[in-house]
């Protein structure tokens, strides 16, 4: 058979442990497809720079557009992230008819419909399952193996960074920044670590899982988005206390009435029953909740060259197939048209930690404001006394809205010292 031709745009992290599945598995892959693949040139940006793996220096080149035009290339993979040049060069190479495997997640989630289309119009593929949650297999399953069913809620911790940090602080009681320094000295977290704890990353990939659970087109704008910084040693603490652990989650649920969704990003409290509860470490997992296949979960590791370029093998595998059999995957799916809600409309339960001064008269106040803004309370519990008083309450469901002014008039409240710990609560319902 002759050979499919790919062209690799990046030999990073992840771009170089592609090369290395692509020569270990070349049989293997030959068999799998029905045809060999041919690597047909590698762009990257300093030709000189020391790789991890040895690439022909012939293949290597700077010039990305040229080796996306070349006639004779079938299929692109796009690894070297961010939005340009990424973006052009994959719409040029769709706009020429070839199929696109990409792992830019932060591409997807702004230009998703730019791209999309230019794969409508070119007629090829464009496939990203290492796009969110690296390894795991996600993508595919909410758009194929779930294509029967009525997705109601994704639940996911889609960032191993931020993971890492949450479970050191819940381990071993450390500071936030005491737990980042520890993961940027193993390497889980960059130098800058911003994309990872103010939560960009996890909302781009929120975006792209909301758009394929609900058939609708949604961008990382569309997430609310909350980071992790603010967390205290006092709201680790203060979870623990409830049986619950912190997790920073991207959140995608439908509405009700099934007319609108949410989506976003923040760290919640979940009971440590909860299967989302036991992801450890840098490690990454996705809680589905469909109509009729209930409730599903996907685990493994989000990030890392090797599991990174496995989910990238895969797409490569299926766009290969769909080229020898003259044939497209399928398209993105946005027929549903759901509206986003605003994060004010959100229903969620919330728990406060309140320093109090101890004396009568106190917790009917603080009932009393709760009932002002329709905010019922689930539990309430005293802690201390004297100037250490604390009252713990959690709420019942209630708009985000609701919550956020109970909690603007909890700090007005002058039998109130001070708010010492607010955070949602999920996966209890
Ligand atoms: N790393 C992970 O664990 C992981 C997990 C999931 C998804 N992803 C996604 O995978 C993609 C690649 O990530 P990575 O970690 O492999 O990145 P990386 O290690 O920084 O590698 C980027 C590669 O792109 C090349 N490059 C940069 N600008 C270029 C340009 N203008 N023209 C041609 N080549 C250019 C670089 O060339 P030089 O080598 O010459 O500098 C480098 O080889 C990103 O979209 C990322 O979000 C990564």
């Amino acid at each position: 058979m002759k050979p499919l031709k790919v062209a690799l745009l990046g030999c990073g992290v992840v771009g170089s442990q592609v090369i290395r599945l692509m020569h270990e598995q070349a049989g293997d892959l030959a068999a799998r497809i029905g045809a060999p693949l041919e690597l047909a040139g590698v762009a990257v940006r300093r030709l000189g720079r020391k790789r991890d793996i040895d690439v022909d220096p012939a293949l290597l080149t700077t010039d990305a557009e040229a080796l996306v035009a070349r006639d004779d290339v079938d299929i692109v993979i796009e690894v070297i992230g961010g939005i340009e040049p990424a973006r052009t060069l994959i719409v040029s190479a769709l706009s020429r008819g070839k199929s696109v495997v990409t792992a830019n997640k932060a591409l997807l989630a702004e230009y998703g419909a730019t791209l999309y289309e230019a794969a409508r119009t070119g007629n090829g593929d464009l496939y990203s399952e290492a796009s969110v949650a690296g390894a795991i297999p996600l993508l595919r399953p909410l758009r194929e193996s779930l294509a029967g069913d009525h997705v109601k809620r994704v639940l996911g911790i889609v960032n191993g960074t931020t993971n890492y940090i949450l479970d050191k602080m819940d381990t071993t009681g450390a500071s936030f920044t005491d737990a980042l320094e520890e993961a940027q000295t193993l390497g889980y977290a960059e130098a800058d670590p911003t994309a990872d704890v103010e939560g960009f990353d996890a909302a781009a990939k929120a975006a792209i899982l909301a758009g394929l659970a609900f058939h609708s087109r949604v961008t990382a704008a569309d997430v609310h988005r909350e980071g992790i910084t603010e967390i205290t040693a006092t709201d680790v603490a203060s979870a623990k206390a409830m049986g619950c652990v912190v997790k920073l989650l991207a959140i995608c649920a439908r509405s009700d009435d099934g007319r609108s969704f949410g989506v976003r990003v923040h760290p919640a409290m979940i009971p440590r029953t909860h299967p989302l509860a036991g992801v450890r470490e840098a490690y990454n997992a996705v809680f589905v909740e469909a109509e009729s296949a209930g409730q599903l979960m996907f685990y493994g590791k989000g990030a890392g060259g090797a599991p990174t370029a496995s989910a990238v093998l895969g797409d490569l595998v299926a766009v290969a197939r769909n080229r020898l059999a003259g044939t497209r995957g399928p398209d993105e799916s946005t027929y549903a048209d759901l509206a986003v809600h605003p994060m004010g409309e959100t229903v969620t339960r919330c728990h406060v930690a309140l320093d109090v001064a101890d004396k009568p008269g106190v917790l009917a106040r603080v009932a009393e404001l709760f009932a002002k803004h329709d905010v019922s309370i689930q539990t309430v519990r005293q802690e201390g006394h004297g100037d250490d008083a604390q009252l713990v309450i959690v709420t019942h469901r209630a708009t985000d809205a609701a919550l956020a002014a109970t909690m603007e008039g909890l700090r007005e409240l002058d039998i109130v010292r001070a708010v010492a710990s607010v955070m949602r609560v999920e996966g209890d319902d």
